[in-house]
C-alpha cells in the first residue's frame, strides 16, 4: 500500500507541478437549507437601514458576482471608494477585501452590514429586524431549531450561502482534468500567461486570491481614487499600493477592472498589468490570445441558485 502511494506520488508530482492552476472541486459539501436561508438574507433589503440595499445590490451573482458600477452605491445613495470584487469563489481567497483586512468570510460579512455607505446597520438592528419577520422565524426554526434569531446565526447562514457560490466546470478546469482540449489559440494564451509571468501572481484554485502584491511592481501606478491599501493594516511603507491579487475566475464577466475600476475592458486591463506589473508591452495578438485563455476561466453558475 505504502509502496503504491509513494509510487503514485512520484509519478503524479511532475504532472501536478506543471499546472499551477487547480480546478474548483465539483462537490463541496454544502448545508443546502442553511445556504438557502443565507440566500434569502443576501437578497433582502431588510438588512439595510433604509430598506434600499441588499448584498446582491453590489454583488450581482447572476453575472460575475461583482458590481458593474465603478464604485458601489449603498445607504442613502452613498458612494463607496472602491470597486466591489466578486463574491463568487470568494471562499477560496486566503483573505477578504482588497487589502485583506478580514481573515474569513464570517469576519468579512460584518463589514458591509455596519459600513455607513453600505447597509449602515448595527448587529442589534439587524437581529431585531430579522426577528420580527414570520418568514425568517419559520426558516431559522427549520435550519437552527430555534425561534431565537441572533446576529451570529444570521451571519452563519450568509456565509454558508457564500460557501455555495462556487463556479465549477470552467472550460479550463475540464481541460485540467483531461476531459477536453483547448483551442490552439487558448493554449497559446495560457502559454503566454505562464511565459510572461502572470502566473507568478495569478495561480492556485482562484488564479489569484492567495497573495498580496504591489500594483506597479515595475512601473509605478497612480490610482484614480484614494483607497485603503495593505499599508493601512500593516503601517508599513512598503505596502503602499499593495492589494490582494484578485481572482481571475469569471474575469470576462466582472468589468470594470482594478480596485479603482480604471479599466473598462479586459484589453485595457491587460495593457496596464503587463506594463506596470511585468514591465513589458503585449502585442495586440498576444493580448487577444491571453484574453481567449482568460475566457476559459468562466465557470458554471453556482448550483445553489437553481436549487429550490
Ligand atoms: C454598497 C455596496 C455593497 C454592499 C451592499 C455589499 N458589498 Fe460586499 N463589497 C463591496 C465592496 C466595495 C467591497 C470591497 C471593499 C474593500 O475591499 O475594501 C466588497 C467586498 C466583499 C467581499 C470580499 C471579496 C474579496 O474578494 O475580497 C465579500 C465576500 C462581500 N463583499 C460580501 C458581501 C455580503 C455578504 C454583503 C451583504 C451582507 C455585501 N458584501 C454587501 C460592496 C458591497
Ligand atoms: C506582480 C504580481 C502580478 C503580476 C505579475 C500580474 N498581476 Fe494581474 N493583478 C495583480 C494585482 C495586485 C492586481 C490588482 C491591482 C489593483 O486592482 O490595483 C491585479 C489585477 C489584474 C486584473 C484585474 C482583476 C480585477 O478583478 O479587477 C487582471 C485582468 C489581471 N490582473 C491580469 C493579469 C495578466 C494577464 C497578467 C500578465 C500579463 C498579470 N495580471 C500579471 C498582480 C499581478
Amino acid at each position: 500500500m505504502i509502496k503504491w502511494l509513494l509510487l503514485s506520488y512520484f509519478f503524479l508530482l511532475p504532472l501536478l507541478a506543471d499546472e499551477p492552476i487547480v480546478p474548483i472541486p465539483l462537490d463541496e459539501p454544502i448545508d443546502i437549507p442553511k445556504a438557502k436561508l443565507g440566500q434569502e438574507l443576501f437578497f433582502d433589503t431588510l438588512l439595510s437601514r433604509d430598506n434600499s440595499t441588499a448584498c446582491v445590490s453590489c454583488h450581482d451573482i447572476y453575472s460575475g458576482g461583482a458590481d458593474e458600477r465603478s464604485v458601489s452605491i449603498g445607504f442613502n445613495g452613498a458612494k463607496g471608494n472602491i470597486q466591489a470584487p466578486t463574491v463568487l469563489n470568494a471562499r477560496y481567497n486566503f483573505k477578504q477585501f482588497w487589502n485583506g483586512r478580514a481573515n474569513t468570510l464570517l469576519e468579512q460579512a460584518t463589514g458591509p452590514l455596519s459600513n455607513p455607505t453600505e447597509h449602515n446597520m448595527d448587529p442589534k438592528k439587524v437581529q431585531d429586524r430579522v426577528s420580527l419577520s414570520n418568514k425568517y422565524k419559520k426558516m431559522f426554526k427549520e435550519v437552527y431549531g430555534t425561534y431565537s434569531i441572533t446576529y451570529e446565526l444570521i451571519l452563519d447562514a450568509i456565509v454558508e450561502f457564500e460557501n455555495a457560490l462556487t463556479t465549477p466546470n470552467a472550460k479550463f478546469d475540464k481541460y485540467l482534468r483531461g476531459e477536453i482540449k483547448l483551442t490552439h489559440e487558448e493554449q497559446e494564451g495560457y502559454k503566454l500567461f505562464k511565459q510572461y509571468g502572470c502566473i507568478t501572481c495569478h495561480n492556485g484554485i482562484n488564479v489569484g486570491g492567495n497573495s498580496f502584491q504591489k500594483m506597479g511592481t515595475f512601473v509605478a501606478y497612480n490610482a484614480s481614487t484614494t483607497f485603503p491599501d495593505r499599508s493601512e493594516i500593516t503601517h508599513n511603507m512598503e505596502d503602499i499600493n499593495v492589494f490582494k491579487v484578485p481572482t481571475l475566475r469569471n474575469i470576462a464577466k466582472t468589468a470594470p477592472y482594478f480596485h479603482d475600476a480604471s479599466a473598462r475592458t479586459l484589453k485595457e486591463a491587460l495593457s496596464v498589468m503587463s506594463k506596470h506589473n511585468l514591465g513589458i508591452e503585449l502585442s495586440n495578438q498576444e493580448s487577444d490570445k491571453i484574453i481567449l485563455f482568460l475566457e476559459t476561466l468562466s465557470g458554471e453558475a453556482p448550483k445553489i441558485l437553481d436549487t429550490f
